[in-house]
């Protein structure tokens, strides 16, 4: 099973992906997480990415397609794996179905988890994200219990770089310029699935293994 999650910044792709690769053992792939992870460890490719999150704008496709289609030729995504923040651009797209495709494989699924505009700068302000794990809480729909560490790791919770208010309408209108086009492109390929994001947590993942398993 290979599934995209499509959806605004903070719709809830990243706290869907990891529900939906612990049920079904898949990994959970997020370009996000690769690029954080990288800037954390101080790489050349972080110190690149970086430029670009930190002002709201997509990372180069010259520095993302590679590397997300390298981590999905490894051998734990035979069984399937979930794609959460890529692809983000029409080319981006491309190249996953052509890689995809050069291997005999395809996807199954681009769920987009919808979610209007409004509701989405309240959610980014109360996230708060793992330094260690990058587990990812909110300070009012899902607080970690150990308060402001980490469930998981014991590491100190922040609140993301770019989650400022300013830097969300930045990506929000990057979004909508940039990946809000792949809706209609998975839905021409007959694999778009939508769900309602503006519900709790567990009634949108309710809605996502319906989906799977229909
Ligand atoms: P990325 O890390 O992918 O960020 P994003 O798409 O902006 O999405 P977010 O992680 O902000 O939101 P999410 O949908 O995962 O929401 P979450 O589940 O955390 O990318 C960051 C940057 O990296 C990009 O801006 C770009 O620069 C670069 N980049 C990454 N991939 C790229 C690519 N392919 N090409 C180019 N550049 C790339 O939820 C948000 C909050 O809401 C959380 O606090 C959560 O607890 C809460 N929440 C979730 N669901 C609900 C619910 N149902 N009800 C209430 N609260 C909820
Ligand atoms: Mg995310
Ligand atoms: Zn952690």
């Amino acid at each position: 099973m290979k599934i995209v999650m499509l959806g605004a910044p903070g719709a809830g792709k990243g706290t869907q992906a990891k529900m939906i690769a612990a049920k079904y053992e898949i990994p959970h792939i997020s370009s996000g997480d690769i690029f954080r992870m990288n800037i954390k460890n101080g790489t050349e490719l972080g110190k690149k990415a970086k430029e670009y999150m930190d002002q709201g704008l997509l990372v180069p496709d010259e520095l993302t397609v590679d590397l997300v289609i390298d981590r999905l030729s490894q051998d734990d995504c035979k069984k399937g794996c979930i794609l959460d923040g890529f692809p983000r651009t029409i080319p981006q797209a491309e190249a996953l179905a052509a890689a995809l495709e050069a291997r005999g494989d395809r996807l199954d699924y681009a769920i987009n988890v919808d979610v209007p505009d409004e509701n989405i700068v309240a959610r980014m302000s109360g996230r708060r994200t793992c330094t260690g794990c990058g587990a990812t809480y909110h300070i009012i729909y899902n607080p970690s219990k150990t308060g402001d560490t980490c469930e998981t790791c014991g590491e100190t919770l922040i609140l993301r770089d770019d989650d400022k208010p300013e830097t969300v309408q930045k990506r929000l209108s990057v979004y909508h310029e940039q990946t809000q086009p792949l809706i209609d492109f998975y839905d021409g390929q007959k694999i778009l699935k939508t769900v309602d994001g503006t519900q709790d947590m567990n009634d949108v993942f309710a809605a996502i293994v319906r989906i799977l398993e229909a």
